[in-house]
């Protein structure tokens, strides 16, 4: 029976007999016998065996290079070599898979951009092994941290007639040869349909039946922006509270990075050390300083206020009714407030027609949570319950009424104020892992152009 690598690391006493199955990452061969490092993915960590050149299984060391995938039997005794615990003495070794010198896993680094074209093989390596443990651990966390308290887990389709953020971004879902628009009643559904950008509208209407819920799922955007934050596919979690206002939605945004944050300082140490040695230095002080401050909160207006005072060049102009920049965000974050910050109460006219309107009549309760590194993280607000706003809301947006019936239903029968967020997970992995690229912590990234594995 096979042990994992990680557990036999963590052992405190030697093991007789022990089998490792793995890949190789490299051989040194000495006199009348060779040292394999042994990964199996289980940790960042390798094994190293000890196998002598009379080993059954390894008379010929050749064969067994960097890439090839091993079984190892043997013995788990303390090492005498500096840096390592333990090794394996081998008592009988495996070649399983061969891998010949065109194996582009090299020792030598390899660059990120490199990588990407090997999506395939670059799970092997120290980097991406270490990425994707942290992904699962995290999403694990996730579902761990709202289950913890009461919100119930709901599947939102992925196939969908409704674009909640109205940026008409979406992905045309058709089974039509020719124009999808020309008969669009005669397509599959019946209707338009198109891959979904979020879950929400649906998670309310659980919200307004289960109290809390959560959405966890594959998201889809067709904007054409090559950037180092945003994919056409993405997973995003979207929580869900009825009889919640926007200072409750703020409060539980705010919960729910630090525990995170908290989560991955816990149980995802050694990878977090090896971030912060090889890809980002500053990443353990952040991480601790996230879970330790409180975050700051500033409103629309006022941040407004903050980036026109600052004397800086912006490339995008700063003024009230424009979008913030990504450059925007990351210096309140950044150098203005040094710390993650949330800002609220958005201009209406640059925010969806879902979100609730203020009495100033200007401005709706939208709030985004800017982190240091990565701008953007969340982005939600406190809904718009009271049934003729919403009607007007819609109108206002230039959104047929009749097309969001079933959504207006929800105040037509016992409407609730009620509040909700999505956070984007490939964008909390950057930040929590330091990597700066969304296309390095998502296992197959789909971006303009690219969608090869
Ligand atoms: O701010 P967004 O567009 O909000 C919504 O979709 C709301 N319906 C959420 C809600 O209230 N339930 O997106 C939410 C988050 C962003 O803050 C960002 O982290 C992430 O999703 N996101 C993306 N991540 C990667 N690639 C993209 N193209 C993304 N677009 C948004
Ligand atoms: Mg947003």
């Amino acid at each position: 029976m096979r042990t994992l690598i990680r557990h036999l690391l963590a052992t405190s006493e030697p093991a007789d007999s022990v089998t490792i199955q793995g890949w190789i990452r490299t051989r040194r061969d000495s006199k009348g016998f060779s040292f394999l490092e042994v990964n199996d993915g289980s940790c960042l960590a390798n094994l190293q065996a000890v196998v002598d050149h009379a080993t059954p299984g390894f008379q010929d060391p050749h064969p067994f290079t960097t890439g090839a995938s091993v079984t190892v039997e043997g013995s788990l005794v303390p090492s005498p070599a500096a840096g390592q615990r333990w090794e394996l003495r081998a008592r009988r070794v495996t070649l399983v898979g061969a891998a010949d010198a065109t194996y582009p896993l090299q020792k030598k680094g390899h660059t990120l951009e490199f990588l990407r074209t090997i999506a395939h093989l670059r799970p092997r390596s120290n980097l991406f092994g270490a990425v994707f443990r942290v992904r699962s651990r995290l999403a694990f966390a996730v579902h761990q941290f709202f289950q913890s308290r009461d919100f119930v887990y709901v599947h939102t389709p992925i196939i969908t007639a409704s674009d909640c953020e109205g940026a008409g971004e979406m992905f045309r879902v058709t089974t039509l040869k020719g124009d999808p628009d020309a008969r669009p009643e005669a397509d599959f559904f019946g209707r338009r349909a198109y891959l979904t950008v979020s879950g929400q509208l649906e998670a309310e209407i659980f919200a307004c039946a289960l109290s809390n819920v959560y959405t966890f799922g594959p998201t889809f955007r067709a904007e054409n922006s090559n950037t180092a934050r945003h994919a056409a596919e993405f997973w995003m979690i979207e929580p869900e509270m009825a009889f919640c206002d926007l200072t409750g939605n703020m409060d539980l945004a705010e919960e729910f990075v630090k525990g995170m944050a908290r989560y991955a300082l816990e149980h995802c140490a050694e990878d977090l050390a090896f971030f912060n040695k090889f890809v980002d230095k500053s990443l353990m002080e952040r991480l601790r300083f996230v879970t330790e401050r409180p975050f700051q909160r500033v409103a629309y207006t006022d941040a407004v206020q903050i980036l026109r005072a600052s004397g800086r060049a912006f490339e995008f102009p700063v003024e009230y009714g424009l979008n913030l920049q990504s450059e925007h965000e990351r210096f309140l974050t950044e150098e203005h407030f040094k710390s993650p910050v949330t800002v609220f109460n958005y201009p209406r006219e640059i925010k969806p027609f879902y979100m609730r309107l203020n009495d100033d009549e200007k401005t709706v309760t939208a709030m985004d949570v800017l982190v240091p590194g990565i701008g953007e993280v969340i982005g939600g607000s406190q809904r718009e319950e009271r049934l003729d706003v919403l009607e007007r809301n819609l109108a206002f947006h230039k959104l047929r009424a009749e097309d969001y019936w079933w959504y207006l239903d929800l105040r037509r029968y016992g409407t609730v104020p009620h509040a909700g967020f999505g956070l984007g997970f490939e964008r909390l992995l950057m930040f929590l892992t330091g990597v700066n690229n969304i296309r390095d912590v998502i296992p197959f990234a789909r971006t303009p152009g690219n969608a090869e594995f």
